[in-house]
């Protein structure tokens, strides 16, 4: 019998395997929109995040491969790259900037402690049905001094917050969702003992917000 954490996971797979096509060409332009880039969001990372030469990064939830291709023209950082949607990493793969391509959930990473000293994720998290344990996982595979760099969407107050499921279901083809509000996320990564040190909007103001924060 399929339970309710397989059957959340299987509606992820199906809903992004079919915005895999389409996915880059309508939010390069959404982001556009609200008054920025996929270019500022790449530099956002890589100056947040104290990039060095040499230093190995973990991109979750990589999509097509859009965010991974602007921070490798920035530094040409050897980047493994990890999404649910097997339909995403094909077109991540035909960037060909990624070291690695893995498929798989952020709620549990195949990779090694200490393994990455920067992980960044762009528009994932509120996808991730149990967002404490992909952000300890993340504590577990960073570095003892790494960072990890949060971007997502969140619901500018509790009313909107109420009716989140609605908004994955109608823009990310059927998702099903898990929207938290920044208060709320940010006592959930207090619960996994990481530290916020910076935070701050991307882009206009809208229902959702676009917001970062850089934690270690
Ligand atoms: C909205 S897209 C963002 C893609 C890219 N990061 C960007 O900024 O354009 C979200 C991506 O996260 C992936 N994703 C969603 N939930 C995930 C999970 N639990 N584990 C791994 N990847 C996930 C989806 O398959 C999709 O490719």
């Amino acid at each position: 019998m399929i339970n309710e954490k397989n059957l959340y996971e299987k509606k992820l797979k199906m809903a992004f395997d079919k915005w895999a096509d389409s996915y880059e060409i309508e939010v390069v332009h959404k982001l556009k929109k609200r008054g920025y880039s996929y270019e500022d969001l790449a530099s956002t990372i890589v100056c947040k995040s104290e990039y060095k030469q040499g230093m190995k990064l973990l991109e979750l939830g990589t999509g097509t491969g859009v965010l991974g291709g602007e921070v490798y023209k920035l530094c040409e950082a050897d980047i493994t790259g990890f999404d649910i949607s097997k339909k995403m990493l094909q077109e991540a793969a035909k960037k060909n900037i990624y070291k690695n391509l893995i498929n798989g959930n952020a709620e549990s990473l195949p990779f090694g402690n200490q393994s990455f000293d920067i992980i960044y994720t762009g528009f994932m998290l509120h996808s991730v049905l149990d967002q404490y344990k992909a952000l300890s996982e993340m504590k577990r595979v960073k570095t003892d001094n790494g960072k990890i760099i949060l971007v997502d969407l969140f619901p500018l107050n509790s009313d909107i917050a109420k009716i989140s499921r609605v908004h994955s279901e109608k823009y990310e083809y059927g998702a099903p969702s898990n929207y938290l509000l920044t208060e709320q996320l940010e006592e959930v990564i207090g619960s996994t003992g990481l530290t916020i040190y910076g935070q701050g909007q991307l882009g206009e103001d809208r229902e959702y917000i676009h917001y970062y924060y850089i934690i270690a």
